[in-house]
């Protein structure tokens, strides 16, 4: 019998080619974020599961799948959606996509930059509003990023990536996370290691790579935005729980720091509504990897890690509890 692998949401055909190789695809017909009870059903007798990152995998949604169940594989890179420990325990591999949407990543991030130290949106919605206005010396002037220093937390592949950008905007670089990066990616990078609360003081831009777990939800508190300078700007493209939306909000509203650019929500898709009230946020709805040649290359990827899985192979991008 052939093997069933349910896609929890529509993938690009070229993934799909993949997993028709190595057993009988069902794709869930809905084309939204499932409800719970809708996933349970729907991987019912699963062999595989190629999930979303709005799909909560955990012990229970391993259970409903049944015994059978032998691979997970997320199309992203991020996995807080799926409760690891959990999930390998029962014996099921887990896979991700790493790599293939690392520069996709980082230019946005830096699209974010741009757009929240140079007032973009802002400008651009004053067109749209068939606003009036005159070119003068004073006029929506923003924030150079010459000299000034960008604050990186997690200097993971996306985090170096988004580095080197900066490094050609001539900006330079300090970061911060759970250990040292390697003594050549520093010295590749011109980066200093700082203590986390060093780096919030003195960052004209924090910008945010390291993944959402327990030790990182909150991690941008009340706290740490009074640390930051009044001028300073915050850039999210990692996970939105890293940051608490209101306390960032509140933030805003009272001027404590410059302005903020976010591609992620802390209750995704709803957005924070005093965010949208101010006009030094720049707000996208989660675009990090969205080219047509990253998505492809993660829906790919999944289906390659899949494919191993149940042929009997290493998947190409494991993850590991
Ligand atoms: C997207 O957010 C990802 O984790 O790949
Ligand atoms: C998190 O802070 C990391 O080091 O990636």
């Amino acid at each position: 019998m052939d093997k069933r692998i349910v896609v929890t949401r529509t993938v690009p055909e070229s993934a799909l080619e993949v997993l028709r190789q190595v057993g009988d695809v069902h794709v869930c017909p809905q084309d939204r974020p499932l409800t719970a009870p809708e996933l349970r059903e729907a991987v019912r007798g699963a062999h595989a599961i190629v999930a979303m990152l709005h799909d909560r995998i955990d012990a229970d949604l391993v259970a409903a799948a049944g015994p059978q169940l032998q691979v997970v594989a997320n199309v992203a890179v991020g996995y807080d959606n799926i409760d690891v420990p959990a999930v390998t325990g029962r014996g099921v591999i887990v896979a991700n996509t790493p790599g293939v949407l690392v520069d996709a990543t980082a230019d946005l991030a830096i699209g974010l930059l741009l757009m929240v130290t140079r007032r973009l949106g802002e400008g651009e919605r004053l067109l749209r509003a068939r606003q009036p206005w005159t070119f003068h010396l004073g006029f929506m002037v923003g924030t150079g990023l010459q000299g000034k220093t960008l604050g990186i937390v997690g200097l993971g592949d996306i985090g170096q990536a988004v580095a080197r950008r900066a490094r050609a905007f001539g900006m330079s670089v300090a970061y911060t996370g759970r250990r040292r990066a390697a003594a050549e990616v520093e010295a590749e990078l011109d980066a200093r290691f700082l203590p986390q609360d060093e780096l919030l003081r003195t960052a004209d831009v924090v910008s945010l790579h390291c993944p959402l777990t327990e030790q990182t939800r909150h991690l941008i508190d009340e706290a740490a935005l009074a640390a930051m300078k009044p001028t300073a700007f915050l850039i999210n493209t990692s996970r939105g729980p890293v940051v608490d939306e209101r306390a960032l909000a509140k933030a805003l509203q009272e001027g404590q720091i410059g302005g903020a650019a976010l591609d992620v929500f802390e209750r995704e898709p709803e957005v924070e509504p005093a965010l949208l009230d101010l006009d030094n946020v720049v707000v996208v709805p989660h675009l990090g990897s969205a080219t047509t040649e990253t998505r492809t290359a993660m829906a790919e990827l999944a289906a390659r890690n899949v494919a191993a899985v149940l042929t009997g192979a290493e998947p190409p991008t494991q993850v590991r509890p």
